[in-house]
């Protein structure tokens, strides 16, 4: 029950009304019986957004687009690595000192090493967006072998500069690197362009790990090729379950259970009222309007 004691946490974005992270947290916070609710605030100015963090004595939030990088500026304190991919998506309220965190990362390389063990492996990192760069240097602090490819060449450059890995300028043959592990970070495949893939299936070999960050939907069609082709798979509601149970833990110092977290976000993806579809169509006109 709510009450004078509840706590209350909760997301920070624009457009914010599609984010799953309240059904997430919510599910939380009711398994583990704590008095706390999660809500989603739509922000249009971050810097009262974080002065009311401050000033109603909330404990933390979660940040989202287009806040991730821009909120840096606003901190007391910035986790080494967070600084590193220059977004945070998780902030800690310690006694008015505003803490930011990057659980993205952690989130990727807690879905990979439940497959595999990332040192000195060969990955084949597809983009160069905000998920890209907090994969890839997750990727890094594992000592993977990285090699980057993204449709705007400059911004994958870049990255693959930063992570120190190899920028593979055309599109390649995977029969040239070999990859083990293929990663999938940008938002092909996403609903409703849901009949793409990032890259061709005959270039999925037997027995490589093929990662997808897409969620939306979350069978997308390269992990369904991929599963084809006798290919090991990781959803995108893998990284997105993982990297909120690593703000649960940062908050509240507890582990939630990644499967009833999945459980909760299939649910939630199978209503078609959730998330709005408005939210998807924009995200799908903006990401082809970066060209
Ligand atoms: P996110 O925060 O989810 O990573 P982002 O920062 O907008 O979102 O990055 C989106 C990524 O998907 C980028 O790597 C983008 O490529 P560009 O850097 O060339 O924009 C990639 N992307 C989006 N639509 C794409 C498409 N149709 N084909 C290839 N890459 C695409």
């Amino acid at each position: 029950m709510i009450d004078a004691h509840t706590q209350i946490y909760g997301v920070i974005g624009n457009p914010v009304k599609h984010s799953l992270s309240p059904i997430i947290h919510n599910g939380i916070f009711q398994r583990l019986g704590l008095n706390a609710v999660y809500l989603a605030f739509e922000v249009n100015d971050l810097r009262k957004a974080i002065d009311g963090l401050r000033g109603l004595g909330l404990l933390g939030l979660s940040v989202t687009i287009p806040f991730k990088t821009e909120v840096i500026s606003f901190l007391e304190e910035l986790d080494e690595l967070a600084g590193k991919i220059q977004a945070v998506n998780t902030l800690v309220n310690e006694r008015g000192k505003i803490v930011g965190f990057n659980t993205d990362w952690i989130g990727a390389v807690q879905a990979l090493k439940g497959k595999i063990n990332l040192a000195g492996k060969r990955v084949f990192l597809l983009g160069a967006g905000g998920a890209a760069r907090a994969i890839g240097f997750g990727l890094k602090k594992e000592s993977a072998e990285i090699f980057i490819f993204n449709r705007s060449q400059e911004k994958g450059e870049k990255l693959a500069k930063e992570l120190g890995a190899v920028y593979l300028p055309e599109f390649p043959s995977l029969k040239d690197i070999f990859p083990e592990l293929i990663i999938n970070a940008t938002s092909v495949g996403m609903a409703p362009l849901v009949h793409q893939s990032p890259l061709p299936a005959d270039l999925l070999q037997e027995g490589m790990i093929v990662m997808d960050i897409v969620y939306h939907p979350w069978h997308t069609k390269l992990l369904r090729e991929a599963k084809l082709r006798g290919c090991q798979t990781i959803d995108g509601l893998e990284m997105l379950a993982r990297q909120a149970a690593a703000q649960t833990e940062i908050w509240i110092g507890h582990k939630p259970d990644i499967a009833l977290i999945k459980e909760d976000l299939q649910k939630a993806l199978t209503q078609p009222s959730l998330p709005s579809p408005d939210y998807w169509r924009i995200r799908n006109d903006r990401d082809q309007t970066t060209t």
